[in-house]
């Protein structure tokens, strides 16, 4: 159990200055990103007092980036620690790997970017929370 990988912070370029603007970018092979993007999905309008994800995954890797506005993020290992993040710059990203229960919050205005691992397959998730912490408790 002890060998799950962490969630982790990713700070990604920041080209240009305040004059002009920024452009942040990532590619796969400049060993930033810890796996090679299958997906791409963006979320946005979510009211404040909901709170979204709510499940781990068996093998989809991702990582969340708050394009616009505010997000919090809370992850639970499968050893039980929790952590809270904030992603609230749009060059900053939280890689989330498998087996971490993961919910966010967002602001008004947020808009989630996130790049996954794998294309969609709703047998990869785990949306029961007594299941998740049933699986890992083995
Ligand atoms: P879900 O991953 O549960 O969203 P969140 O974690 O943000 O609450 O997905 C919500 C719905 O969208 C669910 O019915 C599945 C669908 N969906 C897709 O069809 N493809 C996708 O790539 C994703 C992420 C979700």
């Amino acid at each position: 159990m002890n060998d799950y990988k962490n969630p982790y912070i990713i700070e990604f370029p920041k080209i240009g200055d305040e004059s002009i603007g920024y452009i942040s970018v990532t590619e796969f092979n400049n060993n930033q990103l810890p796996f090679e993007i299958k997906r791409v999905y963006w979320t946005y309008n979510t009211a404040e007092f909901i709170l979204r994800g709510r499940h781990a995954h068996y093998n989809t890797e991702q990582i969340l980036i708050a394009i616009n506005g505010k997000i919090l993020v809370t992850t639970e290992l499968a050893n039980s620690e929790i952590k809270v993040f904030t992603l609230d710059k749009p060059n900053i990203g939280l890689y989330i790997p498998p087996h971490v229960w993961h919910t966010m919050q967002y602001s008004v205005d947020a808009v989630q970017l996130v790049l996954a691992s794998t294309h969609y397959d709703e047998n990869d998730y785990i949306r029961s929370y007594n299941e998740f912490k049933r699986i890992y408790s083995k």
